[in-house]
Parts: C-alpha cells; structure tokens; sequence
C-alpha cells in the first residue's frame, strides 16, 4: 500500500524514528559529498496555493539531490485555479509522477488529494497541520541536545497549524509540550484532547507565557497572523500582546534553551531580533534541516520498493 504523510498523528513511532534517523544519514552523506540518488528518474509534483520558501526549495533541492525532478504548480497556471477537482487532479497527476506534495487551505483538500492520488502524498502544509516542519524540528532538537524525549517543549503564540502539528509530535515521541496561547487563540480543542489522553507525556494548555516557558529546553514560536489571516492581522497583534518571545522570558528557560521559529518570522512581533539573532537560537539550522528531513521523507515514501503495488 501506498503511504502518505498528512499527519504526525499517522505515523507509528518507529516510523518517525526512521525519518529522523535516515535524515541523520543523509545528512553526513550529503556532508561528505557523497552521492545518494535513489530517485532516479521520478518526479514530485508540488502544489502551492500558499506561498513558500523554505518548503518549495528544500524539496526541489532535495529531489535533485536524489536523482529526481520536481515541478512546482500553483493555481494560477494549473486548471485548479479554473475550479477542476482535487479528485481529478489527483488522478491525474498519478499517471505522470511519483509523489505529490500539497501545500493548501483546508486540511481536507490535502485528504482528498490523497484519497484519490495511486501515489504518496505529502502534507506540506494546511491550515491545520504542518508535520514536515515539526519532524525537522524534532531532528533538529535530537541534534542539538542528543534526545527529544523527557524534554520540556514550550510553545508561545497562536495555537495555529504548527502548535497543532507539535501536539502530534508530543504525543508520538514523548516530550513534554506546554503550550501558552491567547483566550480565542488555542490550538485545535480536537487534536489537543486526543494527545492528553491517548499521550503518555503532559501537554499543558495555559494562557500564561511564564509558566509554559519555565525551565523549558525548547522555546518555539510562530507568526500571529498565518498565512490566510493577513485581514486579521491588526486585532491579532492586539490579542497577542505579552506573547512575545522576548529575551525576559527565554531567560526563564534552562540555561542552554533553545529558540526555535520555522519562519519565516515577523521580527518585532512574536520574536525580538535580539532573540532570533541572538546564542539560544537555531532558527537557521531548523531551516536547514528541512532539506535533509525532507529528503529522508521523499526516500521513505518514494523510493525503490515503496511503491512497487501500485500498479498504475
Ligand atoms: N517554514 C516554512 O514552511 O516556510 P515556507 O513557508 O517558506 O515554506
Ligand atoms: N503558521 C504559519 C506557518 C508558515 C510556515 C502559516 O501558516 O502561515
């Protein structure tokens, strides 16, 4: 059977395990400069009906690094813009490529997509969710502190796709997650009620940034106004007042605590420019990583013998 990646929640943990633990290997391949490409000779058709940097680029770099190809459609030049189904759309695009990633509105159109598509796809960010980023941010914690598990995560903002896709991560691999978010603002009541009680970890709702940050390893935070929600942006600065990761509350934190932001960042606004530029940070290497997470995704659920029933 054919396996996407919609959700965090999806994965088994040796699965993720697995991701972390291929990224860790291509990594120190790519590193050595040795070549990897065993996608050779299949594409990734990537959908953005939102912007993207970091995602459009790392897995287009990280097909080329396989030996693959990627092509990137928007609305505007495909007929989705024109109103054709996501089902066809799917059905379609599985006659020519290998895998799809989409990056969307609704959760439900990445489900569609791979409901109808004979191939994996990648969630690649929805309003709901965004599990490719926080698995990258999970390698990057076990990178820099050697291990995820029994660590304090905190997370200040607004409780939009990221928070909702760190609530999966917390319930798979067993850190601890305070989330601190505005009244109105919280995470998806859904996904946040079936991690405290499927979850063997705490994950704590507060309305209180001090208390969610205190003695943390980990501090992460996000825009205000996501993507789609640029009309709400002046009431959301307003709401999101005392929210801001700032050098008073990372100093709260462990003393090695790391600031982590998947960008791109409005400096001034969640995040101060002294604490994103400043030693807590690892925003760029969370960037970075990125391409290798990504490529170990594309090799999983790609590559040779992923596919092999598939049988278009
Ligand atoms: N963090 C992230 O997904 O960035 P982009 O929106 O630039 O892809
Ligand atoms: N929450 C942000 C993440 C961007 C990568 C958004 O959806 O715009």
């Amino acid at each position: 059977m054919k396996k996407d990646l919609i959700s965090i929640y999806d994965l088994k943990t040796e699965e993720i395990e697995s991701i972390l633990h291929k990224a860790k290997d291509l990594k120190e391949m790519h590193r050595k400069g040795v070549p990897y490409r065993p996608l050779e000779g299949k594409t990734l058709a990537m959908i953005f009906e939102k912007p993207s940097t970091r995602t459009r680029v790392s897995f287009e770099v990280g097909m080329y690094q396989l030996g693959g190809h990627a092509l990137s459609l928007s609305p505007q030049d495909t007929q989705l813009g024109r109103g054709e189904a996501i089902a066809d759309t799917a059905r379609v695009l599985s006659r020519y490529v290998d895998g799809i990633m989409i990056r969307t509105f609704a959760q439900e159109r990445v489900e569609e997509m791979a409901r109808f598509a004979s191939i994996p796809v990648i969630n690649g960010l929805s309003d709901l969710l965004h599990p490719c980023q926080i698995l990258s941010d999970i390698f990057t914690i076990e990178e820099r502190r050697g291990q995820y598990r029994g660590l304090k995560v905190a997370y200040v903002g607004d409780g939009n796709n990221v928070a909702n896709s760190w609530i999966n991560g917390a319930l798979r691999l067993g850190f601890d997650l305070w989330l601190a978010c505005p009244p109105g603002y919280e995470p998806n009541a859904k996904i946040l009620l079936r991690a405290q009680e499927e979850g063997s970890s705490q994950i704590i709702l507060t309305h209180d940034p001090k208390e969610a940050v205190e003695g943390a390893h980990v501090i992460n935070t996000d825009v205000w106004a996501s993507m789609g929600q640029e009309g709400e942006r002046a009431e959301r600065i307003k709401a999101f007042q005392g929210y801001q990761v700032n050098a008073d509350l990372v100093h709260r934190g462990e003393k090695d605590v790391l600031v982590m932001h998947c960008l791109p960042a409005h400096r001034g606004e969640e995040i101060t420019d002294e604490v994103m530029d400043g030693p807590h940070s690892v925003v760029f290497d969370q960037a970075e990583n990125r391409l290798h997470v990504q490529k170990a995704i594309l090799t999983l659920l790609m590559g040779k013998g992923q596919n092999d029933e598939q049988g278009r």
